[in-house]
């Protein structure tokens, strides 16, 4: 039995949302990370989950509580990140990668506290793996939708990696604009798509934004998989 607000549509779909920063180990005791909160995956997990889809969280280290009748798993790194979406993207409807992911980590991690020495310190950095655009070319039936904080130039950045990531839909946000972006309970968001006009989501709470980006992700599915 399923109550009256699950979504038919969504009921057993299969959605693994990342979601909050990474955190790249120097030491033992320092790391390297982002201002992520997770909060926007979350509440994309959760409203997911509300719609009936089975969802699998995988979320770098924030504090927030994992939402209710979602799968969680928790990592660390971008590299741990990466082996958990791979290991469960098969068998994947939906992929939303919300989580920022870094860039670079630590060319070397030492399994010792460093101590400091007269002088500078330089440390060695290299990239991670894109996650997300090894997943655009490894995709067969999925839907691929990422995320894009920009700084300046949204539409430019956000339609660039539309390409570059094989990916179906950017859901770009400015980090710079009053009351989106990382840290705050609210977001705006623009989604672009391949075809069609981007789809603004004016200003709201953080979990109606989930609401209506989970809508636009289930029509591109359902178009994609007719
Ligand atoms: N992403 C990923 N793996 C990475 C870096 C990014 O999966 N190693 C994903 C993010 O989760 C997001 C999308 O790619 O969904 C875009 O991330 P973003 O940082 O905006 O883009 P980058 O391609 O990393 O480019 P840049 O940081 O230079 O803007
Ligand atoms: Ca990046």
């Amino acid at each position: 039995h399923f109550s009256k607000k699950i979504n038919p549509e969504w009921h057993g779909k299969k959605i693994l949302v990342t979601a909050g920063p990474t955190r790249e180990n120097i030491d033992p005791v320092r790391f390297f990370t982002n201002r992520s909160s997770g909060k926007m995956g979350y509440a994309i997990a959760e409203e997911a989950a509300a719609l009936g889809a089975n969802v699998i969280l995988v979320s770098g280290p924030t504090n927030l509580t994992p939402p209710k009748g979602v799968k969680f798993i928790p990592v660390e790194s971008a590299e741990e990140m990466y082996q958990k979406v791979m290991s469960n993207f098969e068998e994947m409807d939906i992929v939303i990668k919300a989580a920022a992911v870094a860039d670079y980590r630590p060319k070397y991690t030492y399994d010792q506290k460093l101590k400091k020495k007269d002088g500078e310190l330089v440390i060695e950095m290299e990239r991670t793996k894109d996650i997300l655009k090894t997943l655009g070319e490894k995709r067969v039936h999925q839907t691929l939708i990422g995320f894009a904080a920009e700084s300046e130039k949204i539409e430019q950045y956000a339609l660039g990696k539309l390409e570059k990531k094989q990916v179906d839909m950017i859901a770009a946000n400015s980090i710079v604009a009053e009351g989106a972006g990382f840290q705050g309970d609210t977001n705006e968001l623009t989604l672009y798509r391949k075809q069609g006009e981007p789809v603004h989501i004016p200003m709201t709470t953080k979990s109606e934004a989930a609401k209506q980006l989970l809508e636009v992700a289930m029509n591109l599915h359902l178009e994609k998989n007719k």
